[in-house]
């Protein structure tokens, strides 16, 4: 009886703790200009732990900073701590002059009780905190899933959407980087959310 009571407790207490617990977090923005096809954020400073790679495709890229990255939530670091891993992903892209190759930086967003101290990854993860700086950044939603060969297109749409709109007000920080953010868990086959960054300078940012 007593068993019960404290186990039928103990459950009680997962109840209230988990949804809290689960709450995915990401990174705060304010919406400074909403247009049909894109929007404008101003960003928050944020943290991230992020996996650099190189290579020729963003799928493949992604892939595997994101097992690196699962590896460092699920305990490879150094206080052996789990980590919930929020179901953001965020790839930045750097186009190379050169040949096909390009950088991938995939990253996800630190909750907030882990972003004075993180635990350290395991160092053959080859994983590294990424503190951004509060930005603007143009944002052109997606669905389906992110592709080596959808990618380019909603960059480039976004691109045309954002010379339109704003005829040249806006600076493009460096065309030649952009980001692929994924909000959903691959084994969400529909309704899925992907978004293009691009970050600019912002007279209100
Ligand atoms: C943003 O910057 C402030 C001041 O430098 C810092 O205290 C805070 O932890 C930072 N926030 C994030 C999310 O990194
Ligand atoms: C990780 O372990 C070190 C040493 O035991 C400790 O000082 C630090 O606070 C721990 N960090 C976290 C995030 O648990
Ligand atoms: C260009 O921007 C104007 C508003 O400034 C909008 O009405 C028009 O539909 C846009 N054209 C394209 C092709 O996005
Ligand atoms: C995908 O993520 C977005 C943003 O978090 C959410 O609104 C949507 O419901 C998710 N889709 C699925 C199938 O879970």
């Amino acid at each position: 009886m007593k068993r019960w009571s404290s186990l039928l407790a103990l459950s009680l207490c997962l109840l209230t703790i988990i949804p809290s617990d689960r709450a995915i977090e990401s990174p705060h923005y304010t919406v400074a200009l909403l247009a049909t096809d894109f929007e404008i954020r101003l960003y928050r400073n944020s943290t991230w732990m992020s996996a650099p790679l190189q290579g020729t495709s963003f799928e493949q890229s992604t892939k595997e900073g994101f097992h690196r990255l699962y590896q460092f939530t699920r305990g490879a670091n150094l206080n052996s701590s789990k980590i919930d891993i929020t179901s953001l992903i965020v790839t930045s892209i750097v186009q190379s002059s050169q040949g096909p190759f390009r950088s991938y930086w995939v990253s996800f967003y630190l909750p907030a009780k882990f972003r004075g101290a993180p635990p350290q990854p395991n160092p053959e993860l080859n994983l590294k905190l990424d503190e951004q700086k509060a930005q603007c950044v143009a944002v052109r939603k997606f669905s389906g899933f992110a592709r080596d060969d959808n990618i380019d297109k909603e960059l480039e749409a976004l691109v045309a959407s954002l010379d339109n709109y704003t005829s040249g007000r806006i600076i493009k920080d460096d065309k030649n980087v952009f980001a692929i953010a994924q909000y959903n868990a691959s084994y969400h086959l529909s309704g899925r959310l992907n978004e293009v960054w691009l970050k600019i300078g912002f007279p209100s940012c």
